[in-house]
């Protein structure tokens, strides 16, 4: 039987940049979709009515994606707004009143964690969080083992673990949903997806734009906990797992941490960070940090299936270009043909700009010199975009549906692995902005055959 569906949705932080960008033109989505039909409430502390707040969802719509008149004025009827300080009883007291005969409200957190524990406790007292209501968080889910703990007991207090659905928005986007759709609805993948024939895997995520505006933020978290923690082990996990046994939430989530209990803690000799020249000028950065903004890890995945076989992970700002993808290269093959010129055969997985899975290979050259290196593609599709991530995990979280969530298990084994690192503190080397980071990846963390750079095409 399927969960309920919430009857509502509230969030927090109405007037806050996450809602500008992301959710409000998710809710214009799915109300072209069809998907939303419930009163959405907003709740921040601006001093702001109703009105106001349509203004702004309507600039956001306008600003991101286009504003769809039809769903706008759909949205426009659905939306209300609740103004207060969340320490104040009485701003849940007014929330409590706008849910009106709404039993099982999805409440979005899209506020700082420090605020989680004050919203979540009003929330319980204020008969907002009965049985039936959700509770959405953002990642990153705390700064390390120890304060994800502390932040999951502050939600437990209010909420079971299966009415928390923890986002990390790179598990709604359609090319890393399709990684693992990829892989068990077809039966040539599995013969080779395995130690004997993967030589390693490396998954770079590559932005060639800075913390734009964030700096705040960003001096707060670093590219291993902003991206790498989070959505780049839940790409490796993707490429890991082990294939589930049934669809379900759990079945999937399962095999995700049998992957993550498989790798052991990184040491200080598997990672690199760096940071670009011209960070510490930014907004909100203190003038002597030393967050990185460039991070490159080795992990090892010791299953039956992957022991021995490397997995690098490699993310930054201000790199040459935008884009993400995964490369498992392959063994090479005991040729009769002189090996030099080969290109290794690979498997790539484009998550972003495109979305790409294609196979490297080798075809004689037309002149019958050598060696041409090819590709044979699966799938291209330029603009990978026919679901938003965001709006598909809200609309997931308020089926009821888990599958596309960090559970609590998942959260605590990827901070296993980061933690200790990090709390080494590892040195920061400098890099030039339009680089591939700091010239001691190249040296310390670095592929065998070397990273391979991402080649733009469209
Ligand atoms: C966010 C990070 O979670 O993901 C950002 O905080 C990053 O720093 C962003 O730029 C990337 O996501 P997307 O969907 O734009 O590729």
């Amino acid at each position: 039987m399927s969960p309920p569906h919430s009857d509502a949705l509230v969030f927090f932080g109405a007037t806050g940049d996450l809602a500008y960008k992301k959710i409000f033109p998710s809710l214009q989505a799915m109300l072209k979709r069809g998907h939303l039909n419930v009163p959405v409430i907003g709740v921040a502390k601006a001093g702001w009515n109703l009105d106001q707040l349509k203004v702004r969802a309507k600039d956001s719509l306008e600003k991101h994606g286009g504003l769809d008149p039809a769903a706008w004025e759909k949205l426009s009827g659905l939306l209300r707004y609740v103004d207060g300080d969340y320490a104040d009883a009485a701003t849940f007291e007014a929330l409590r009143k706008e849910l009106g005969s709404a039993q099982r409200p999805a409440h979005y957190l899209a506020i700082p964690p420090v605020l989680f524990g004050q919203v979540v406790e009003q929330l319980a007292k204020s008969g907002c969080a009965e049985e039936g209501s959700r509770v959405i968080v953002e990642k990153p889910f705390g700064a390390n083992l120890e304060s994800a703990k502390a932040l999951n007991q502050i939600l437990l207090n209010s909420f079971d673990e299966t009415a928390i659905f923890r986002i990390d928005h790179y598990l709604g986007k359609s090319p890393v949903h399709n990684m693992t759709f990829f892989r068990f609805a077809n039966s040539f993948l599995e013969p080779i997806w395995n130690r004997e024939h993967v030589e390693s895997v490396q998954i770079t995520m590559a932005e060639n734009f800075g913390v734009q505006g964030r700096g705040g933020f960003y001096d707060q978290t670093g590219a291993i906990r902003d991206v790498m923690q989070n959505h780049l082990f839940q790409v490796m996990v993707n490429v890991a797992m082990e294939p589930p046994v049934r669809t379900d939430s759990e079945s999937m989530r399962d095999e995700k941490v049998k992957v993550l209990k498989a790798i052991p803690a990184l040491e200080a000799g598997d990672i690199v960070r760096g940071q670009f020249r011209g960070y510490l000028a930014e907004a909100g950065v203190k003038p002597d940090s030393s967050v990185e903004t460039f991070g490159a890890l080795r992990l090892q995945v010791n299953s039956w299936r992957w022991r021995g076989v490397p997995f690098y992970i490699r993310a930054g700002k201000c790199l040459p270009v935008t884009c993400t993808e995964v490369t498992l290269r392959l063994r090479p093959p005991p040729t009769i043909y002189d090996a030099h010129g080969l290109t290794q055969n690979c498997i790539r997985l484009r998550i972003s700009p495109d979305e790409t899975i294609a196979f490297g290979a080798n075809v004689m050259s037309p002149d019958e010199t050598g060696p041409e290196a090819t590709e044979i593609i699966a799938s291209h599709r330029p603009d990978a975009k026919e679901m938003d991530a965001y709006e598909r995990v809200l609309g997931d979280a308020m089926a009821g549906d888990a599958t596309l969530f960090a559970r609590e298990d998942y959260v605590e084994e990827a901070w296993r692995i980061v933690d200790p690192v990090l709390q080494v503190g590892t040195p920061v080397f400098a890099y030039e902005p339009g680089t591939w980071g700091p010239a001691e990846v190249y040296k310390q963390v670095s592929p065998p055959g070397g990273w391979q750079a991402p080649v733009m095409t469209d």
